[in-house]
């Protein structure tokens, strides 16, 4: 058994405590009456992200399932979309996957979705999550629905410097994981242990997944997907299978799913922003759910496959600068967003599994079968890794081999606030 760890600590502030406080008091306030003039902007708004469906599928976990003509769907919003044609398959082969070496640590890939069982999309469509009102309403503002703060480098903490390690920690977000850099990145997967972390509150979320980035910290461009537990894009604490991108570190451009117009949905059978069931539980059922980024070399879209078969779509190139190149840079691992980070009392807000990465299998949440593909066009294990946690002894990160000639595996997260993190 071997086993690297490489972490970082950052001191608090008190500032952002007073903020959280401040904000808390705000929102207090503006849950009461909506006025005449709101309620018009969320009709308005609504009828932009739910488009006209073929078919509607209510799922038993509480949500509505739009089937949509896939030349309705919101991508084509944008004018410059007007004659884009839908590239229906990827045009390069996927590459197989070699076996993995892991033995012992097995989890069932979930493929399905809870809708499922009450129906299914004619070809032609795909589905989509109805956004209700209520989840606009949870989102602070119109304008942010479904999509993330800016991600805003942090200069007040200590910047993580370590070997080819080059991080800023960001303003209320907490980071783990696992990053390779030092090639150019056209594809990188992982299958992701599938957890329900709880959350301290609703304007928090707690997310684990693959990101692929180009560019600086203030300005870098980003595709992502795994699972997160976000109330103010989904309106409840269920897992939900994810999507999102930015052009510019969430400040103007981006968001999760299909809430703008961005990813263009090909797959008629899975709906992104669905809720994952069944989630792993600690010392019991193992579920996974295998995620695949790549890039087409024809076209330069981004794909994302789910399952390792379902390819669910794209993002089109004309979406990025840097990206349309390739990535710099990949990371696989868990995001905490709250404004009660870095400060004390900390959010009690979970990671992962909510239990530290040192449980391992059944009890840390784990990345495993991490691949990467360069311009070799093969599917591998990155030669070079290292990982880090911003904040130790809140949130952990271990690199472990479960064999001598095992490939490393990735476990990561914590429970947030606890005597270690006051
Ligand atoms: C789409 O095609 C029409 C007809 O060829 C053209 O007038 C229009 O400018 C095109 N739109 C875009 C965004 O390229
Ligand atoms: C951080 O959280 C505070 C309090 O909720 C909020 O006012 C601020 O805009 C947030 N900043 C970012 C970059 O998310």
């Amino acid at each position: 058994m071997k086993k690297i760890e490489s972490v970082y600590g950052f001191r608090l502030t008190g500032k952002v405590l007073l903020l959280a406080v401040f904000f808390a008091l705000y929102s207090a306030g503006m849950n009461g009456e909506i006025s005449e003039e709101k309620s018009i902007e969320v009709r308005k708004r609504l009828k932009m992200l739910n488009k006209p469906a073929v078919k509607s599928i209510k799922s038993e976990d509480g949500d509505m399932i739009d089937c949509v003509d896939i030349y309705r769907q919101p991508a084509f919003d944008h004018p410059a979309m007007e004659n884009h044609t839908i590239q229906m398959e990827p045009s390069d082969e996927s590459p197989t996957l070699e076996p993995s070496k892991n033995t012992s640590e097995s989890a069932t890939t979930v493929i399905s979705q809870v809708w499922h069982k009450s129906g299914s999309c004619p070809k032609g469509t795909i589905p989509i999550r109805r956004v209700r009102k209520e989840d606009l309403l949870g989102a602070g503002s119109l304008e942010s629905y479904g999509r993330k703060n800016p991600y805003v480098p942090d200069t007040t903490h200590k910047k993580i410097n370590e070997k080819r390690l080059e991080h800023f920690p960001e303003v209320n977000r907490s980071v783990t994981y696992l990053i390779t850099q030092g090639y150019s990145y056209i594809g990188a997967r992982g299958d992701i242990n599938v957890w329900n972390p709880s959350l301290e509150s609703q304007d928090e979320y707690s997310s684990a997944q693959i990101w692929l980035r180009n560019g600086l910290p203030q300005n870098y461009e980003s595709v992502e997907s795994g699972w997160v537990v976000n109330p103010k894009v989904y309106g409840d604490m269920q897992t939900r299978l994810f999507a999102y991108w930015t052009a510019d570190s969430s400040t103007k451009t981006g968001c999760f799913d299909l809430t703008c117009s961005g990813f263009v949905q090909t797959s008629h059978e899975i709906a992104l922003g669905a809720s994952i069931d069944p989630v792993s539980s600690r010392f019991g059922n193992q579920y996974k759910i295998s995620i695949y980024l790549y890039q087409d070399s024809n076209t330069g879209n981004w794909w994302l496959q789910f399952g390792e078969r379902i390819n669910i779509g794209y993002w089109p190139a004309r979406l990025f600068s840097l990206l349309t190149h390739s990535a710099l840079y990949v990371m696989w691992g868990g995001e905490v967003y709250s404004s009660k980070i870095k400060t004390s009392p900390h959010t009690t807000t979970q990671m992962g599994s909510g239990y530290y990465a040192e449980g391992l299998f059944g009890s840390g949440c784990f990345i495993n079968n991490i691949r990467i593909r360069d311009y070799s066009m093969s599917l591998k294990f990155p030669d070079w890794i290292a990982s880090a946690s911003e904040e130790v002894y809140c949130y952990h990160a271990t690199i472990y081999r479960p064999g001598y000639l095992s490939e490393p595996n990735f476990y990561f997260g914590g429970p947030g606030r606890n005597p270690s993190c006051p």
